[in-house]
């Protein structure tokens, strides 16, 4: 027997607005504590629904997932940005897009990748400045963002890099939660958002621009380049067609932004937890001095870099860089003994999940040996999921987890990391969860 869905109504007239745009978090929090399983929120004139139980979860992004397409948001709120590519695609043309880009992310592939991150990293880590400020976030988007163009589009060049790099910075800074201009906006429905779309659509027209560059360089010196783009080039439909040029665009650009920007965010978030947390850093020293000594660090090194995994592990733990899954239900479906209809959205909340209590002691400490064998073996499987789960499962997690570890590893062995004091770290939601001003650092070079 279905059970109702249990609702809540927010102010009078807005609903949730309010909150959910100054502190969507908090609010997501909130409603968690209040309604542990699912709630339907208001946001006149709509309705969604939140779910926050690992296995009404399971069943959204797994057992009952064919229920579930992209949301709306993805869809047309940023479809200048992803297009139809596969982070925002669905179905039988999502599945062949994701085939064809599978072999890129194999085992084999990243340990080749490994090569690159390394020498990338060594290369960005020479040319930071001592005993000057540094905003590690910048630092880390410049860095991720190099190693995705080399490892999956080949050589491209420097200005190319920079563009994509300030297009994609200025495209997401119109998804930053910015409420008083918002609110502002609604009440008195004057055009306060023209810079900041202008200034959206100019970000969007700099990346197609290279982005056509960099194909249109690829098709007239073609290469056996196995690299990704060289994958999607040579890729042919049951009609024996190549894969159109806007498909390859919207795939290029996805992948330059899903596979950067979430792991700059991981490596920015662990290391200014490191440094707030002496003593974890103090261990991971330990550990890095153990298994790798003076030498740089390789993948056969992974395996032994327990205590660093479980740092990278706590950090998207406590600021999961993908802090929000968002679907649109396509047909009436029950999960548990709710029935969602269709045409409604349903939001899976990450940071509220990883912040539960019932699945975490202390979960808002940072405590990076909770993540024993043993706990990892108890905790629900989707009380902890920065990467998703079920067929959309994050195509890029291996990559992410051994780009991260061997660049935290790097990064901790370069020299002496202090925080600049009196900054106010504060987490931003855009499209992505992000330290809002960047962590400033100095680096002393170690006696
Ligand atoms: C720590 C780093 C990363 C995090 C936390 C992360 C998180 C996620 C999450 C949560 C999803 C699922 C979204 C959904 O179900 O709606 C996703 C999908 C995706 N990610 Fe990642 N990601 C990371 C790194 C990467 C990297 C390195 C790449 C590529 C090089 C990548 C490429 C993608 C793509 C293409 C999708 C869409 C997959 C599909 O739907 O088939 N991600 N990511």
């Amino acid at each position: 027997m279905p059970i109702a869905i249990p609702q809540s109504h927010g102010l009078p007239r807005i609903g949730h607005m309010l909150g959910l745009t100054i502190d969507p978090m908090a609010v997501m929090q909130q409603l968690h504590r209040q309604f542990p399983q699912i709630v339907e929120v208001a946001v006149p004139p709509h309705t969604f629904f939140v779910v926050t139980d690992p296995t009404l979860i399971e069943e959204v992004l797994v057992t009952k997932q064919k229920h579930f397409h992209k949301d709306g948001f993805l869809k047309h709120h940023a479809s200048a940005l992803f297009g139809n590519g596969l982070l925002s695609s669905d179905g039988d043309f999502w599945l062949r897009q994701r085939r064809m880009a599978q072999p890129a992310f194999h085992r084999q592939r990243i340990t080749e990748y490994s090569e690159i991150i390394i020498a990338k990293t060594a290369v960005a880590l020479a040319a930071l400045p001592h005993n000057q400020p540094v905003d590690i976030l910048a630092t880390m988007m410049e860095l991720t963002l190099t190693i995705v163009a080399e490892t999956l589009f080949g050589a491209i060049t420097p200005r190319q890099l920079h563009t994509i790099g300030q297009a994609l910075h200025d495209a997401m800074a119109y998804f930053a939660n910015d409420p008083l201009r918002d609110i502002a906006a609604s009440i008195t429905k004057l055009p306060l958002h023209d810079a900041k779309n202008a200034a959206y659509a100019t970000a969007i027209q700099a990346l197609d621009t290279v982005i056509d560059e960099i194909i249109a360089d690829r098709m007239s010196h073609p290469s056996d380049a196995t690299d990704l783009l060289g994958m999607f080039l040579a890729a042919r439909d049951d009609d024996d067609q190549p894969m159109s040029h806007t498909q390859l665009r919207d795939e290029c650009k996805t992948l330059f932004l899903a596979g950067h920007e979430t792991t700059a965010l991981t490596l920015t978030w662990s290391i200014w937890l490191l440094l707030r947390h002496p003593d974890c850093l103090q261990t991971m020293q330990r550990e890095l001095t153990q298994v790798i000594g003076d030498r740089l660090p390789n993948m056969a090194d992974i395996p032994n870099l327990v205590y660093t995994e479980q740092v990278i592990r706590e950090a998207m733990h406590l600021y999961p860089p993908a802090y929000t899954i968002a679907r649109s239900c396509i047909a009436d479906v029950t999960i548990g003994d709710y029935v969602i209809p269709a045409g409604k959205d349903v939001t899976l909340s990450q940071y509220a999940m990883h912040r539960d209590p019932r699945w975490y002691d202390q979960p808002d400490a940072f405590i990076p040996t909770r993540w024993s064998e043993s706990f990892k073996a108890q905790l629900p499987k989707y009380a902890y999921f920065p990467f998703g789960g079920g067929p959309r499962l994050c195509i890029g997690q291996q990559f992410a987890l051994i780009e991260a570890t061997l660049i935290l590893a790097m990064v901790v062995r370069h020299g002496d990391w202090q925080l600049i004091p009196w900054q106010r770290v504060v987490p931003l939601t855009a499209i992505t969860l992000r330290p809002k001003r960047g962590v400033m650092v100095q680096i002393h070079r170690r006696a």
